[in-house]
């Protein structure tokens, strides 16, 4: 039995999906606890690509159960998509899903408030997804939220939703001059909606305690990742749940004892999606080499993602927040053109050098990454499986990054596909 945390250590789209994917092999439940629809995590197997939003990278392996945990703030209808997306390519969605019933719901009034409360943000706007995520979160922690099992109570819906909306309708049409929502309307979608999701709704943490207990292994899948986490990153600048470790607990009602390890995935480079600060952005050509070879355009939004050098400051905080026990090294096959690649070890900031992550936005909108160049390989390594395989420089650059974290990489990421991966130590025990 080993109960893994598999999480973001940067800001999101590290390549979760794909090594989730992989791990699931020797896992029995595969749990996703915080976010909701604003995560894509993209799985290649063979000719066919997968992008998940909101069921575990889990699913496509037959026999394993896949868990939406408490943290998750769930679209009814997002997820009612996936659900048809996939078994209209052959994979289907039953008893291998469990839904907590203690989900909060995203409504539309909350994608609505999302987009609108963006557009008044002018310059200043986070770049959100639009899918609702912060406006249910807030509902949330304001104690109005409406949770999936909820839907199985309609007449507490129903009060619950008509006191919901005179708030929610007093904000759409008095501060954003825009329409609100129709009470009966509303109420006949989302318990239409109802009828699909109530069949998985279930006590998922004490269905994930027995698991435990019978001694199966849990994978916990994060989204976003911790510089997008609301207590740890890049604040204002970030979601509205908490990416890092600590929501692995939370979001699912596991206690922290539980835990065996917690890895990190990282790219070998940086990127972004949406606004705030990012000190090692490449805006001209180099950057823009990245996201051609990278691919790097957003699996939910299209949107292109901003790029840039590795930086070891962002992701030796990631390590401290998180406990990192192992580091997943991914997209390394992208750096193949370099001949020489610059890496950041510390921050300027004004007349100050930071080898620590400030808390401040001001800070770290001022900072001036501090580079070391570190020799290129410029040969190609994708698809690589062995360590001797890669390149003296390829290793040299990856013994670097674990030197400047201080934890152990134990898996490298060489290509999207499931096979194109070297495991230097495998996260599960041999015996399992
Ligand atoms: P996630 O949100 O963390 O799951 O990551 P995304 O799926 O949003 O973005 C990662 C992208 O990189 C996806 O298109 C993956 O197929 C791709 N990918 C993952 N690992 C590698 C790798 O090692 N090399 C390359 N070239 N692509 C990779
Ligand atoms: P995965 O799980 C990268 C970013 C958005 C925006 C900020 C807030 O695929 O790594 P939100 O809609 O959450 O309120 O937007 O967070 N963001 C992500 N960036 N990967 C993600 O998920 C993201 N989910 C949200 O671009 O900057
Ligand atoms: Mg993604």
């Amino acid at each position: 039995m080993s109960n893994i945390i598999i999480l973001g250590a940067q800001w999101g789209d590290e390549g979760k999906g794909k090594i989730v994917d992989l791990l699931t092999e020797r896992a029995d439940c595969i749990v996703r606890y915080q976010g909701g629809h604003n995560a894509g995590h993209t799985l290649v197997v063979g000719e066919e690509k997968f992008v998940l939003h909101l069921i575990p990278a889990g699913i496509l392996h037959p026999g394993k159960t896949c868990v939406i945990g408490n943290g998750i703030a769930l679209d009814p209808q997002a997820l009612i998509e996936e659900i048809d997306d996939l078994a209209q390519r052959g994979i289907q969605v039953g008893e291998n899903l469990k839904i907590s019933d203690s989900c909060h719901l995203i409504l539309p009034y909350h994608r609505a408030i999302d987009k609108e409360s963006e557009k008044q943000k002018g310059t200043r706007r986070i770049g959100t997804t639009g899918r609702g995520i912060g406006p249910a979160y807030v509902d949330k922690m304001a104690r109005i939220g409406i949770r999936a099992g909820d839907l199985s109570h309609p007449k507490i819906f129903r009060e619950k939703l008509s006191q919901n909306l005179q708030e929610m309708n007093y904000l759409m049409e008095k501060l954003f001059r825009a329409h609100g929502f129709d009470l009966e309307s509303l109420y006949a979608e989302v318990m239409t909606q109802g009828e699909r999701i109530l069949p998985y709704l279930a006590d998922t943490s004490l269905y994930l305690w027995e698991e435990a207990r019978k001694g199966s292994s849990i994978l916990f899948e994060g989204a976003q990742g911790t510089l997008l986490d609301v207590d740890h990153g890049t604040y204002p600048f970030v979601t509205s749940s908490n990416a890092s470790a600590g929501g692995a607990l939370t979001g699912t009602g596991i206690g922290p004892t539980m835990i065996d390890k917690v890895l990190g995935v990282t790219k070998a480079y940086t990127t972004r999606v949406g606004s705030g600060p990012f000190p090692t952005e490449q805006t001209g050509p180099e950057g823009e080499r990245l996201r051609e070879r990278g691919q790097e355009f957003g699996a939910t939004t299209g949107r292109a993602r901003r790029c840039g050098w590795f930086d070891s400051v962002a992701v030796r905080y990631a390590a401290r927040i998180n406990g990192l026990t192992g580091i997943i090294l991914t997209k390394i096959d992208v750096l193949d053109h370099l001949k020489t690649i610059p890496v950041c070890t510390g921050y300027r900031i004004g007349t100050r050098m930071f080898t620590e992550f400030p808390h401040h936005i001001e800070d770290l909108e001022n900072a001036k990454p501090v580079y070391e160049a570190l020799p290129g390989w410029n040969k190609t390594t994708r698809g690589i499986r062995r360590w001797e395989e890669l390149p003296k420089e390829a290793q040299d650059y990856i013994r670097w990054i674990e030197r400047q974290v201080g934890v152990p990489v134990i898996m490298i990421s060489t290509g999207s596909e499931r096979s194109e991966t070297i495991t230097l130590q495998e996260p599960f025990p041999a015996s399992e």
